[in-house]
């Protein structure tokens, strides 16, 4: 099995604050990690939920897929992070397994984490984020 975790569950929002405060208010859930991702064009905010997190994630420019996803379909669930040992030897076996890779190779994700996007169409509709921590 080379799935240890589920990393994360990402949401995409329009509103970065009003969201956190949703979920404070709604949970009592608290911001343990917040950080501008400039590659992705985003700014996240993780809340803990035992070993996982919930990850709200906002575009910061018009140019990122978070912006076009929702642009296209609208605010929500946005992808699942499937936290691995090996980000690598997980990519492959998804591209073994017939999934479509969007990173070739495993790249920088948020906090100091090694990433691989692999696309919905070919993984039963969800996009995939493979997390190394
Ligand atoms: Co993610």
């Amino acid at each position: 099995m080379l799935l240890t975790e589920i990393d994360h569950v990402a949401i995409a929002v329009r509103d970065l604050e009003a969201a956190i405060d949703f979920y404070r208010h709604a949970f009592g859930a608290e911001v343990e990690h917040r950080e501008v991702v400039q590659r992705d064009g985003v700014e996240e905010a993780m809340l803990k939920v035992a070993e996982s997190y919930i990850q709200l994630v906002t575009p910061i420019r018009d140019d990122s897929p978070v912006a076009k996803s929702i642009e296209k379909r609208g605010e929500g669930l946005h992808h699942v992070g499937y936290r691995v040992h090996d980000c690598a030897a997980a990519l492959a076996s998804m591209v073994a397994a017939g999934a479509t890779p969007i990173d070739k190779a495993p790249r920088p994700g948020s906090r100091g984490t090694t990433v691989a996007f692999v696309h919905p169409k070919g993984s039963f509709g969800t996009l995939i984020e493979l997390v190394q921590v």
